[in-house]
């Protein structure tokens, strides 16, 4: 909001503010600092008095020094080690629908491999007519296409099976982001190796120590799957896969191979460990479901949060992503009381087949204590479940694909917490 220049009302709405955030002592919080007398109006600030850095200080920018909590983050007792890491996307800080490189979430398997594009080859093989190798330059030479989706783990939200566990939106659900892939149609690739009429599965695996690889159906490999190398307009970052990615639009993250080295044609599953001892989910009745490769429709709001807490009472804007993996997201609707009531959240932005929607619901907050969910509806008409209906089909045994609906408690305090309605 934008403060009155008049300084008496400033100072007045100043108080407003701090009795507003009074008991306010949230970690993690950003802004609500005093500021500087010397640099508001009618003076003249600091930065309008002095030359500022010229160019050649930042040959490839960062973000503003003021902006350095806006980070991603790891939770130490849940990966620990570069066997198996994972750092989060800071939902709570962003906004609109590209997340922006530097914040992506990560999850390595043995760590960032790192590949010197001179020595990057990708090799397709086994039941192809012609085997090939493609070098990076060979990549680049291809028709080309830029598509914006969603990346999310197929273990985002996997530590609130049992109830509310990790108190951040960042935590809860920051193993998704949102960027735009420029690369070639897998498709195109296997057309130029030629497919033998008994091709019905690839594996595709990655050049980090890992090898970390999976099976895809041929159907899905032809469809819509790109090799891509670059993410929002530069190159892939390292631990993205650079140079080179599988990407596998609606599907869990586990399967869009990074560092990727090789594509194999077969005529059945490979049934590597990450198909089988993982990302497959235990049920309540013992058996386990394998090749749950869709991402099931979610959202969260992403602020208010536990790590965006509200500062002051009055006017405020609910902001949070929504996303599904079998298309567009067709609606996205809020609730203040737990899901006793509904109403349809505003959409802005571009709203893309299987990539995060950014949906707003404004509201004057008098101060009582509220429960905050969001449940996302896309066009197939699925919608987004709680989390006691999808215990019910589910039980508590699982780790991956936990799309239930996420409840924020907003304390009169204005500090919100990770909790679950019954
Ligand atoms: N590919 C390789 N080669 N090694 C890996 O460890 N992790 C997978 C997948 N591809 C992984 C990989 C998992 S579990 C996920 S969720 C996504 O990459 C994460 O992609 P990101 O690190 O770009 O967010
Ligand atoms: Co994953």
């Amino acid at each position: 909001m934008i403060e009155p220049t008049d300084p008496e009302k400033k100072r007045s709405s100043r108080r407003r503010f701090l009795a507003g955030a009074a008991g306010l002592a949230v970690a993690g919080a950003t802004g609500a600092a005093r500021a500087d007398e010397k640099n508001l109006p009618p003076n003249v600030a600091g930065w309008s008095k002095q030359l500022g850095e010229g160019v050649a200080s930042h040959p490839y920018g960062a973000p503003s020094k003021f902006e350095k909590d806006v980070v991603r983050r790891d939770v130490q007792w849940l990966t620990a080690s570069r066997e198996s890491s994972v750092s989060f996307t800071p939902l709570h800080e962003l906004d609109g629908i590209i997340t922006p490189n530097g914040l992506c979430f990560e999850r390595h398997h043995s760590g960032i491999a790192e590949i010197d594009p001179n020595d990057y080859r990708l090799m397709i093989h086994g039941l192809v007519d012609k085997p090939l190798t493609f070098t990076l330059e060979d990549l680049k030479r291809l028709p080309r296409v830029n598509r914006i989706y969603f990346l999310e783990c197929a273990a985002n939200s996997g530590m609130e099976w049992r109830g509310a566990q990790l108190n951040g939106c960042q935590y809860t659900h920051g193993m998704v982001h949102c960027v735009q892939y420029t690369g070639v149609p897998l498709k195109l690739l296997l057309e130029q190796a030629g497919l033998k009429p008994n091709a019905t599965w690839l594996m595709a695996e990655g050049g980090d120590a890992a090898a970390m690889n999976r099976s895809i159906p041929m159907a899905k490999a032809l469809d819509d799957c790109l090799v891509a190398y670059r993410m929002n307009g530069e190159m892939l970052r390292p631990e993205q896969g650079y140079p080179v990615r599988l990407v596998v639009p609606g599907w869990e993250g586990n399967v869009w191979v990074k560092w990727l080295r090789r594509i194999k044609l077969g005529d059945q599953p490979w049934y590597t460990r990450e198909e089988t001892a993982k990302y497959t989910d235990l049920l309540e009745n013992g058996k386990a479901r394998k090749f749950t490769f869709e991402m099931d429709a979610k959202s969260v709001i992403t602020s208010p949060s536990p790590q965006a807490p509200l500062k002051r009472k009055g006017f405020t804007v609910i902001s949070g992503l929504a996303w599904s993996g079998r298309g567009k997201i067709k609606r996205v609707d809020v609730s203040l009381d737990g899901g006793r009531n509904w109403r349809t959240a505003r959409i802005d932005g571009p709203v893309f087949d299987r990539a995060c929607v950014r949906f707003y619901a404004e509201f004057d907050w008098n101060g009582a204590e509220l429960l905050l969910q969001s449940r996302a509806i896309d066009e197939t008409g699925y919608v987004q479940p709680s989390k006691a209906e999808l215990r019910k089909i589910r039980g508590v045994n699982s780790i991956y694909h936990n799309n239930g609906i996420q409840t924020w408690a907003l304390r009169a305090s204005g500090e919100v917490e990770n909790v679950e309605v019954g």
